[in-house]
């Protein structure tokens, strides 16, 4: 029998939504965020955290800057009891957050709830009922009416639970879970139910939270009924609307986004994404898509090496290398175009303009990172790459030429070695084949008078010590050069070009010098170094004179 069989399934069926308005909308400012890491992140774990794991991700998500942190479900687990208790008497809960609490409606675990969040200023009880076709019917044995007045019993049990602790200021949540998979008619209905006992106001509003507690359908289809429940709940300016998507199909940040525009105030999510699952809707994704399109995200993400080191403490879950945003892969190129262009932006990119860098959505120094990772060099890689690298780490600045020459020796050894190869490597293969100015032949002296047409006398010495000297004269000091060596051998030599720069600043920088000769008739790029720019355009000639006398002996 066939097991991988698409017939198995069917669609979810589409909205009943006449005029949709969210595909016009664009996002302008963050929503209420809530954090779920302590409850929904926290439950998905093989091993759920310690009390003390638990502090530790409080204090990140409190440094981080969360208003709402949903910090357990106090009446179903020990653990999360204590920890709320420790965080309401050790005085840890800062003024202008609010903790809120999970609980099914349900008399004992809805009293046991109150108890444990006793003595909080301001404090959110979340409270949620299943209510889709397949729990109502296959789960629960319950029509319409019975999952409703589970509902309403939950609505009551809060009212009446908050009555006995004054001292706090109450907010009411309600989730109708597995709201994407129910009819949307009946998610309005039942949260009808719940509003006519909470009466909510605009002075006092309650939270309704719509779950994609397993996400169903596309992210469009969410947004159709996101806008569809908006439109038409009553008593819309009484509510604050939250979503709580989860990852199934991994759009969950996706949902999130359009389902904002369609109406929602608040969402609900995880650090990196943890929770039942494939996770919950990841925070730091969408908080980071709002940064790179110039909306504050109203988070401070600048640490994420932090944010990675804590969660992954916690949960025991370390994120993949290429996670949106944080991955530590994901502002490197290993692509010779890619590095390229990159390269070339990043040079023209000045400081207090927008930003304008290819491949690179943001600038990666805003979340901690250097440009030391923006660029490795693998067999992938091209010319672009090794230049910047060269640029960057040893203040090398080659010409083109020569970088191209230099891609296809780093391309080579990479492909030998099957793997990145990192800018030591690089520069030790750039001094190796293009920087020859010891052996055979190796400057001992130059003078050069330039009275007279640049006339240069230069001191060469044999590598069996043997010191040669030649006259020249040209224009400069290079062309003195090649007219002694030409008379000198007879060889035929041109130099196509020559570029030189500092290396670093100051006084005694050093200079580097590179060129490419003919040498009868084929050609040779070298470079050399000295403090004095004469000495190192001389070497550099040098250079290319030794490697094309080397090949000559081994061709030979
Ligand atoms: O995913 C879900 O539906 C939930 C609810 C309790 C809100 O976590
Ligand atoms: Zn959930």
């Amino acid at each position: 029998m066939k097991t991988f069989d698409h017939r198995k399934y069917r669609p979810v069926p589409a909205v009943p939504l006449a005029r949709r308005t969210w595909p016009g909308r664009i996002i302008e400012k963050a929503p209420r965020w809530a954090s779920v890491d302590l409850r929904d992140g926290n439950q998905a774990l093989l091993e759920p955290m310690s009390v003390g794991q638990k502090r530790r991700l409080w204090g990140l998500l409190v440094g981080l800057g969360f208003k709402e942190i949903e910090i357990g479900f106090p009446s179903a687990s020990q653990p999360d009891y204590d920890f709320v208790r420790w965080l309401i008497e050790e005085d840890q809960i800062p003024e202008d957050v609010t903790v809120q609490a999970l609980v099914q409606a349900r008399d004992e675990l809805v009293a046991r709830t109150f108890e444990a969040l006793e003595g909080a200023p301001r404090a959110i009880v979340h409270v949620y009922n299943s209510t889709s076709t397949v729990q109502r019917e296959r789960v629960f044995g319950k029509d319409r009416e019975g999952i409703t007045a589970i509902a309403r019993h939950g609505a009551q049990l809060l009212q009446r639970e908050a009555v006995k602790y004054p001292e706090t200021e109450w907010v009411f949540q309600y989730s109708p879970e597995s709201f994407t998979s129910t009819e949307m008619a009946y998610a309005v209905e039942v949260c009808e139910a719940v509003l006519d006992v909470w009466q909510p106001t605009p002075e006092q509003p309650c939270i309704i939270n719509l779950p994609a507690t397993v996400e169903v359908a596309t992210p469009n289809l969410f947004a159709d009924q996101v806008e569809y429940f908006a439109t038409h709940i009553s008593r819309r300016d009484s509510i604050i609307l939250s979503l709580h998507t989860h990852n199934d199909r991994g759009c969950a940040v996706a949902a999130a986004e359009l389902a904002l525009l369609a109406g929602a105030d608040r969402v609900e999510g995880t650090l990196l994404g943890n929770g039942e699952r494939t996770g919950n809707m990841d925070i730091v994704t969408m908080a980071m898509n709002l940064y790179s399109q110039g909306v504050d995200p109203e988070l401070d993400l600048s640490n994420p090496d932090e944010i990675i080191q804590v969660v992954t403490e916690c949960t025991g879950i370390p994120p993949h290398p290429r996670h949106p945003w944080i991955g530590e892969l994901v502002y490197t190129a290993f692509s010779g175009s890619h590095q390229d262009a990159i390269r070339k932006c990043l040079h023209l990119q000045q400081p207090g303009e927008h930003w304008q860098v290819a491949y690179l959505p943001i600038d990666p120094k805003d979340l901690g990172r250097d440009y030391q990772a923006v660029i490795r060099v693998n067999s992938q890689s091209g010319k672009g790459g090794i230049a910047f690298v060269l640029e960057r780490d040893y203040g090398l600045s080659l010409p083109r030429w020569m970088q191209v020459e230099l891609a296809q020796v780093v391309q080579r050894v990479s492909e030998r070695q099957a793997g990145e190869i990192d800018s030591a490597a690089i520069h030790a293969l750039f001094l190796e084949r293009f920087v020859v100015d010891q052996a055979p032949l190796r400057l001992r002296g130059y003078r050069l008078d330039r009275d007279r047409n640049d006339a240069i006398e230069v001191s060469l010495e044999e590598a069996d010590g043997e010191l040669v000297v030649l006259q020249g004269a040209g224009e400069g000091a290079i062309s003195a050069f090649v007219d002694a060596w030409v008379r000198h051998t007879g060889q035929q030599l041109n130099v196509i070009d020559y570029r030189e720069h500092a290396i670093g600043e100051g006084t005694d920088a050093e200079a580097i010098a590179y060129v490419l000769l003919n040498i009868d008739g084929v050609r040779v790029a070298a470079a050399a170094f000295d403090h004095d720019t004469v000495s190192a355009s001389l070497k550099a000639v040098l250079s290319a004179l030794n490697q094309a006398r080397t090949q000559r002996r081994r061709a030979a």
